[in-house]
């Protein structure tokens, strides 16, 4: 899709469809006004009839409204003007593609930018409305035989914002939101794919494309045997169990001054969750193809951030096994050394995302990390606790959780604390190694984040648990893209942060 910015007048826009906002109840937004005023109160008589109350998820498409100059006006419900939320923006905007998708029109400008909703200014509307747009038109279609293009696709959505002293903020917005949409249709994709299709080596394969598209990135594969070298022996007690060999992808970006800290990311990349030999009963398993959900969103991230040329530091860290019964699978009772010198007991094979993200924890240290980011559809506990809505948020350093938390309430990808206390730490002990792989009974979000803290003590650490907000089930089963729009955010905020303090 193609975003621009430009500021004008509703009624002197030449183009296939302009979109104003209709406040419920009944109440015209100034652009909707001028156009009312242009066709002599066609608009309002419509509205004072009863064809539109305003409301959230109403729209009505007009065509051919005398002395304007565009083929179509949409009128899209935008509920209480004093009160329009941040996830209602993105539907009003939802709202407007699903009409305007079979509407025969393919360029668009959107006068929803003058909508008002309470501490947001244009940059943070033209970002959401990219995202939301792209979100409603994005479909999966790769692996079907049949892929009919629509006749007359959408093809380029004009922003009006007020103004010159607007176009500038408003042109580095539409950079930012195609970038951060790019990321996550990317995540999407990568996730989407199914198990036998995205391996450990093709997502290898990815990783060492980007290398090639992007100057600034640097890939480095860790094969099974370098990762035996650096005695990671609980990731490849993993992939033991798979005829797909396991891997460590690491990327680099370097964008800034070659000694500045880093961000990193580490993300699961479990390309399919069997269980093991813990086999998981039949129902939904299909869904465990979206468990290298969190490699996806640190790839969409990277990939954002390299098509913006930031001027940072940051690497993604991609640990990705197949997590699979076969004949040399581990088995429960065993017990592996991890990388850092601790030793596992397994009791749950099942629970593999821990046990290869903590030998990727430990391996980060060596980029001596500003802080650790990991990424994990890590627990069907985290599902029970926060549903489909925030992603679990864990951490040892409240600054880092502080700018998550507030990245998540501004790009609308939300996640939530829960407590890291040590009173959970001993649901971990085990009689036979220093540490068990699961913590029984109670807070199995938790006790998987503590499992995780035991190998982050080196540096500023946060744990997101996305096994609820990854993807969608039932009908439009799907992933989501998410975390990408939260992380792209904390480095954006973050990215600010540095150029206003100095
Ligand atoms: N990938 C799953 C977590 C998961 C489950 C994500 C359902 C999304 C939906 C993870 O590897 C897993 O199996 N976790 C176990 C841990 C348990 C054995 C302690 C779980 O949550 O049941
Ligand atoms: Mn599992
Ligand atoms: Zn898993």
């Amino acid at each position: 899709m193609e975003y621009t910015v430009k500021s004008g007048s509703p009624e002197k826009q030449r183009i296939g469809c302009v979109v104003v906002a209709v406040y419920n109840p009944r109440k015209l937004s100034p652009s909707a006004k001028i156009l009312d005023k242009a066709c002599d109160g066609m608009i309002s008589n419509l509205i004072r009839r009863g064809e539109l109350e305003g409301e959230i998820g109403q729209s009505l498409l007009l065509h051919n409204v005398e002395n304007t100059l565009c083929d179509r006006i949409l009128l899209v419900g935008c509920g209480k003007e004093k009160d329009i939320s941040t996830s209602n923006y993105r539907k009003i905007n939802s709202t407007m593609v699903s009409v305007l998708k079979n509407s025969g029109a393919t360029e668009i400008a959107s006068y929803l930018t003058e909508v008002p909703v309470k501490r947001r200014d244009i940059t943070w509307k033209i970002r959401q409305s990219i995202e939301a747009i792209d979100a409603e038109l994005y479909q999966f279609n790769q692996l079907k035989t049949d892929q009919k293009p629509p006749r007359r696709p959408l093809r380029k959505f004009i922003f009006s914002v007020s103004g010159r002293g607007q176009l500038m903020d408003g042109e580095v917005a539409v950079r930012n939101g195609m970038a951060v949409s790019t990321g996550i249709q990317l995540a999407k994709d990568l996730a989407n794919l199914p198990g036998n299709v995205c391996t450990p080596s093709y997502l290898a394969k990815h990783a060492i494309a980007m290398e090639k598209q992007y100057p600034k990135v640097k890939t480095t594969v860790l094969e099974e045997k370098d990762m035996q070298k650096l005695g990671m022996g609980s990731l490849l007690s993993v992939s033991r169990g798979s005829r797909q060999d396991g891997k460590l992808l690491a990327i680099e970006y370097t964008g800034g001054d070659k000694k500045q800290a880093p961000i990193v990311f580490v993300g699961k990349g479990v390309t399919f969750d069997s269980g093991g030999i813990s086999l998981k009963p039949g129902a939904a398993m299909d869904e465990m193809k979206f468990d290298m959900c969190g490699a996806a969103s640190v790839l969409g991230t990277l990939s954002a951030c390299a098509e913006l040329q930031l001027p940072m530091n940051i690497v993604g860290i991609v640990p990705t096994v197949e997590n699979m019964p076969d004949g040399l699978a581990i088995k429960p009772g065993d017990i592996v050394t991890s990388m850092s010198g601790q030793t596992i007991e397994i009791l749950n094979t099942d629970a593999e995302g821990r046990l290869i993200l903590c030998d990727a924890l430990t391996y980060a240290a060596k980029y001596d990390p500003d802080v650790v980011i990991d990424i994990a559809t890590l627990t069907g506990a985290c599902v029970v606790a926060l549903g489909a809505h925030p992603a679990g948020l864990l951490g040892n350093h409240n600054p880092l959780i502080n700018d998550l938390l507030n990245a998540g309430q501004t790009s609308g990808d939300r996640c939530w604390e829960l407590p890291l206390w040590d009173d959970y730490q001993e649901q971990l002990s085990s009689n036979f190694a220093d540490i068990a792989n699961i913590g029984g009974k109670g807070a199995g979000t938790i006790t998987a984040a503590c499992f995780l803290s035991r190998f982050t003590k080196k540096y500023h650490w946060a744990h997101l648990d996305i096994a609820g907000v990854a993807w969608s089930s039932g009908k439009q089963k799907g992933a989501t893209g998410r975390p990408v729009s939260l992380l792209m955010q904390y480095i954006l905020d973050r990215l600010e942060d540095s150029t206003s303090n100095k």
